[in-house]
Formats: structure tokens, C-alpha cells, sequence
């Protein structure tokens, strides 16, 4: 890592670097990645682990205090999460205001944006207490927002959210509970999903992280800040690549198709790629997919589908891919999106409702980032630079003279 802070005071010379391919914009305590040995740690620990034995609040605690809390400190941050888990009575118009079809991700840069005009007692960012506050609330309240975006596009009423429940079992609640129904929660699903967000909490400086930081670099308050880390997630190259890789096993079909993607995939004329492998940082199985592979055979069995095509089309490319030179030279692997379309849509989701799911989750990394960022006393603007490629200076001519 080269530090070029000082060179730049002294000579004005900077980096160019599109798309950051080779530039740290922080420091962070929060996420590690090792992109070739294919790890991932919050906190330093391994996201397998935590997928395996913790629970969302529980990682929720971890990414933004730096350790695993005691049983009393969990039993405050549940309390203060469910304290906020309602959402103000008026917000419910900014949903009637929406078309029923409206993407469900346009529907949450626009609530989720709102917020700040709602909470004028959280958005001193200033103030550790109205900080914390501010936290909190948008931790609790993405699931029910991110539930009756799900419920105003069926048509159906909200369902409010319930507190004595878990934290995903909830949404799952809110999300396919009819009111006045009996809904019977499938535990192994809800933790199916609790595993899936947790997968999904941080993952240091991509797009929407960064997108957050900068956006908060300013001084923006934190819902802003927020509904931009969506409205950046919400890019097909980033969260809406689940959904993507889902529409190409559709459309591979099956297995007797896949010779021909992969020959698609590697002819240099064909834009095709296939959806669900390669990293820019993981050049080795991406540690995350591994864990979501298992989720989806959980889910699949829990709900006694037998045969999925898709699932059986996903792990005979798989198998075919790593096996080609072409993907073993380019360190080509499944990654995060390769099996969760498929797990979502058997837990219930449209395809729409995949990136909100991970906005959900990934609320918490952003909000940990942001945290990380304005208690960090070495905090500036974010401002990178350009190199100009446009006309050199000339005088206006008038309108005559063109
Ligand atoms: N299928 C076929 N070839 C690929 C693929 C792929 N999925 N991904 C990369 N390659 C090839 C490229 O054509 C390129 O080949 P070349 O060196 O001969 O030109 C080489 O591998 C390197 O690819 P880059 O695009 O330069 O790598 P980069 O790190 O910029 O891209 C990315 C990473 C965008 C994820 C890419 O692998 C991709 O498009 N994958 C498919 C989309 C996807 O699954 N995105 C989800 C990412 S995870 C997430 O956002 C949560």
C-alpha cells in the first residue's frame, strides 16, 4: 500500500485510477476480504461461522460495536431495536402515492429517503446520541418498510410488525402473513433468510458502501445517506445480479444447454457473461457462496421440492465451469449471486423483491461505515479528481459567429 498523501502536498500529482481497481478511499475496522485465499471476516471473524451459530441482531451488534455482545448488551440493542420497529402513520402515503407496479426499489430511495423528514431528532450527526438513535431506527425500520413495498405491490394490507418475534422471522411475518389469517412461520426458512442477510451485512468499499461514505462525507444526514447507498445498489452489476443470474438459468433451461453458454461466455464477440461468476476482489470461490449453496439445498428440502431444474442446472454449470480452462485461467468462480435467485424465489420473493432483500441487510454495513466514518477524527470530504479530456480554453463565440 502506498500512501500518497504527502507526495500530493508536495508535487500535486494524483492517481489515476477509474472504476478505484487499485485505490483504498478509508481506513476500516469493520470488514476484511482476501480475495484470492477466497475470505471474508466481520470483525475478524469468519462469515461462515457467524452464518452458522449467530443471528442477524446478533451480527447487527458486532459490525457496529467491534465485538460479540453479553447476554445484557443484547438484551438492550433488541430492546431498543424493537422500540423502533413502527414507522410513522403518514409514511403510509408515500406508498399510495406510488403506482402498484412501481419497482419496489424505486419505492424505498423514495421512503427511505423521507425518514429524515420524519426523525428531526436523529439527524444531528454531530451528536453520539442522536447517532446511535438514528441507527437504530434504520436497522428496524427497513423490514417493515421493505415489507410493505412487498405488500403495496400485491395489493394486500400492511402487516404490522410483530416484537416478540426474531428479527427475520418478523419480516417474514409481514411480508406473507394475510391479517386476520393464521400464518404459520417455518423456522427453517426464517433462518434460511437470517443466514442470507447476514451473508449479505457488509462487504467493505463496493459500490453502495462507498456510495454511502462519500454521501455522508458531506455531513449529509444519515437517511440520506442511506437512500443513496440504495439508489446505488439497485444497479444490475451490483445488487441486481442475483435477479440476473436467476433469468439466465431460466433461460439456459437444462443441462444439454449449457455447452452453449459457456462456448457464449468465452467468444470475445458475444457481450454474454455468465451471471453469478467472477469478483473484482474474489479471484477464488467467494466464501459467501459456499454458505449460500447449503442455504438453497436447506430451503429446497425444507419445502420438499424435489428436482428443481434450476438447482440442477446451477450445479452442473458450476461443475463445467471450474473445470474449464477458460474460468480456471481468469479465476472465474461462483460468486453470492450464483445460488440465491434460486433460494429467494423457492422462500416466496419475486425477482423484484431480491435487491430490496439485500438492501435490508446491507443496511447495517452502511450504517456501521458511516459511523466508522464521522468518529473518525482524520474525517474529510470525499472529493476525488479527473483527468480532463475536454476542449482546450477558447473564447465564447456569439451565436451569430457559429
Ligand atoms: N463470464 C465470462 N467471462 C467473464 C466473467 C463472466 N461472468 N467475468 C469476467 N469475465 C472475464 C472478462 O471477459 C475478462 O476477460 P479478458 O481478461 O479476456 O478481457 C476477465 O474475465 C476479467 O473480467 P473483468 O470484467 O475485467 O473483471 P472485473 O473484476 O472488472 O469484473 C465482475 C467483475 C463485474 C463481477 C465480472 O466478473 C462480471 O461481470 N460477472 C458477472 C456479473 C455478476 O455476477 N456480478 C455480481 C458480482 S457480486 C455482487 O455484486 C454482490
Amino acid at each position: 500500500v502506498v500512501d500518497i498523501r504527502a507526495l500530493y502536498k508536495q508535487t500535486k500529482a494524483f492517481t489515476f485510477d477509474p472504476g478505484y481497481t487499485s485505490t483504498a478511499s478509508c481506513e476500516s475496522k469493520i470488514t476484511f476480504i482476501d480475495g484470492d485465499e477466497g475470505i471474508l471476516l466481520y470483525r475478524g471473524y469468519p462469515i461462515d461461522q457467524l452464518a452458522e451459530n449467530s443471528d442477524f441482531l446478533e451480527v447487527a451488534y458486532l459490525l457496529l460495536n467491534g465485538e460479540l455482545p453479553s447476554k445484557a448488551e443484547r438484551q438492550r440493542f433488541d430492546t431498543s431495536i424493537t422500540h423502533h420497529t413502527m414507522v410513522h402513520e403518514q409514511l403510509k402515503n408515500f406508498y399510495s402515492g406510488f403506482r402498484r407496479d412501481a419497482h419496489p426499489m424505486a419505492i424505498m430511495v423514495g421512503v427511505v429517503g423521507a425518514l429524515s423528514a420524519f426523525y428531526h431528532d436523529s439527524t444531528d450527526i454531530n451528536d453520539p446520541h442522536q447517532r446511535r438513535v438514528a441507527i437504530h431506527r434504520m436497522i428496524a425500520k427497513m423490514p417493515t418498510i421493505a415489507a410493505m413495498a412487498y405488500k403495496y405491490s400485491t395489493g394486500q394490507p400492511f402487516v404490522f410488525p410483530r416484537n416478540d418475534l426474531d428479527f427475520t422471522s418478523n419480516f417474514m411475518r409481514m411480508c406473507f402473513a394475510v391479517p386476520a389469517e393464521e400464518y404459520e412461520l417455518n423456522p427453517v426458512l426464517c433462518d434460511a433468510l437470517d443466514k442470507i442477510f447476514i451473508l449479505h451485512m457488509d462487504h467493505e468499499q463496493n459500490a453502495s458502501t462507498s456510495t454511502v461514505r462519500l454521501a455522508g462525507s458531506s455531513g449529509a444526514n444519515p437517511f440520506a445517506c442511506i437512500a443513496a447507498g440504495i439508489a446505488s445498489l439497485w444497479g444490475p452489476a451490483h445488487g441486481g445480479a442475483n435477479e440476473a443470474a436467476l433469468n439466465m438459468l431460466e433461460e439456459i433451461g437444462s443441462v444439454d444447454r449449457i455447452p452453449e453458454f459457456i462456448a457464449r461466455a468465452k467468444d470475445k464477440n458475444d457481450p454474454f457473461r455468465l451471471m453469478g461468476f467472477g469478483h473484482r476482489v474474489y479471484k477464488n470461490y467467494d466464501p459467501r457462496a459456499k454458505v449460500m449453496r447449503k442455504a438453497c439445498h436447506e430451503v429446497l428440502d425444507a419445502l420438499n421440492v424435489k428436482d428443481e431444474p434450476l438447482l440442477e442446472v446451477a450445479m452442473e454449470l458450476e461443475r463445467i465451469a471450474l473445470e474449464d480452462p477458460y474460468f480456471v485461467e481468469k479465476k472465474l468462480y461462483p460468486n453470492i449471486d450464483f445460488y440465491s435467485g434460486i433460494t429467494l424465489r423457492a422462500l416466496g420473493f419475486p425477482t423484484d423483491m431480491f435487491t430490496v432483500l439485500f438492501a435490508l441487510a446491507r443496511t447495517v454495513g452502511w450504517i456501521a461505515q458511516w459511523r466508522e466514518m464521522i468518529e473518525d477524527p482524520n474525517q474529510k470530504i470525499g472529493r476525488p479528481r479527473q483527468i480532463y479530456t475536454g476542449a482546450p480554453m477558447r473564447d465564447y463565440l456569439e451565436i451569430e459567429d457559429r
